[in-house]
């Protein structure tokens, strides 16, 4: 195969758009799609503010590149989850995400778990019962809310995040294993924001995986080439692995697969339980919605901590 837009020896074969494209069109095309998903699924305008969160791996820095190729205002904020692991995990992270930054001229927030509750996340992990021993369900938990707490200080309209069409499709693929209602109903590319709550998009969500690797490697991003060392043996990248061997024999199907969710949601999947959705509550401590009444359940793991939390002596 050629690339089709000028007939020219290809750069990326893509079996599951039956398209291959040279070099110089392929950096074209991913920003073209991901303006076409950004203005399908109305997920910002030129008007508005970008915080585009930016971990140092190849999605949320292509992500960066592109907002910014497309003239969007886009800032970055990284946060620091003080994971070393012997690789010195967050410390390279930080310092290709600045190198960017700076490179581009762009603005960077950071943020450093450490100084925000004390503990990094390996030391809070262990302080607290979530997650069974790993971190990940507590990084979870508190990317979230400094991604939210961020967005809201700083007066961002949006937050973006660099999840790609693999991520999603294993997300999607876990949540449909156990049926789980709530998570089905707010997994999109797009989730509303809510008062304290800045509006959440993910433009590269119809993109795959490779698609991205091929973006970075080819616009000569620089990025951290490792996955989070307690990534290792996660269901996530089990199912990411199963959907692989899908996509390998009927390629096409991941995306299928997504749009396919997307679609029947439309078209009334879960019209009941949009109804009932439980209601949510302003934290008493930081603000942020939460389904419970009292505190969020990132304040709930700080007040464990220590008993005098700031605000709430
Ligand atoms: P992950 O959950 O690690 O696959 O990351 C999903 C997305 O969350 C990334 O594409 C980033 O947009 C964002 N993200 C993950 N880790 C960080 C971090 N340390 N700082 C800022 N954003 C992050
Ligand atoms: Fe948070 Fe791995 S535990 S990125
Ligand atoms: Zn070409
Ligand atoms: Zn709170």
């Amino acid at each position: 195969m050629r690339c089709r837009k000028c007939g020219g020896k290809p750069a990326v074969n893509m079996p599951q758009h039956k398209l291959a494209l040279c070099k110089d069109h392929f950096l074209e095309w991913i920003p073209e799609q991901t303006e076409r998903f950004i203005t399908k699924y109305e997920m910002f305008s030129r008007q508005e503010r970008v915080l585009v969160a930016v971990s140092g791996g190849k999605d949320s820095l292509s992500l960066w590149d592109i907002l910014h190729r497309l003239g969007y205002q886009a800032d970055g904020l990284y946060i620091g989850l003080g994971i070393d692991e012997g690789i010195g995990y967050s410390d390279e992270s930080r310092r290709l995400t600045e190198a960017f930054a700076a490179a581009n001229g762009l603005k960077l927030h950071v943020v450093e778990v450490e100084k925000e509750t004390g503990q990094t996340i390996p030391q809070l992990a262990r302080a607290t019962t979530r997650g069974r021993g790993k971190p990940c369900s507590v990084c979870g938990l508190v990317k979230r809310h400094e991604m939210n707490r961020i967005a809201r200080d700083l007066g961002y309209d949006v937050l973006a995040t660099g999840h790609n069409l693999d991520d999603e499709a294993a997300v999607l693929f876990g949540n449909t294993l156990t049926w789980s209602g709530e998570y089905l109903l707010r997994q999109g590319p797009v989730l509303p924001g809510t008062p304290g709550l800045a509006r959440k998009v993910k433009p590269l969500c119809r993109i795959y995986e490779r698609e991205m690797t091929a973006y970075a490697l080819l616009r000569g991003i620089e990025y951290i080439y490792e996955e989070c060392p307690f990534a290792a043996g996660s269901t996530s990248i089990y199912y990411k692995e199963l959907l692989n061997k899908m996509e390998s024999d009927r390629p096409g199907a991941k995306l299928s697969f997504y749009l396919s969710f997307l679609e029947a949601r439309k078209s009334g999947l879960f019209a009941q339980r949009e109804q009932v959705q439980a209601e949510l509550h302003p934290c008493t401590n930081c603000g942020q919605p939460t389904s419970a009444p009292g505190l969020c359940s990132f304040c709930r793991m700080k007040e464990k901590l220590a008993p005098t939390v700031e605000g709430r002596a």
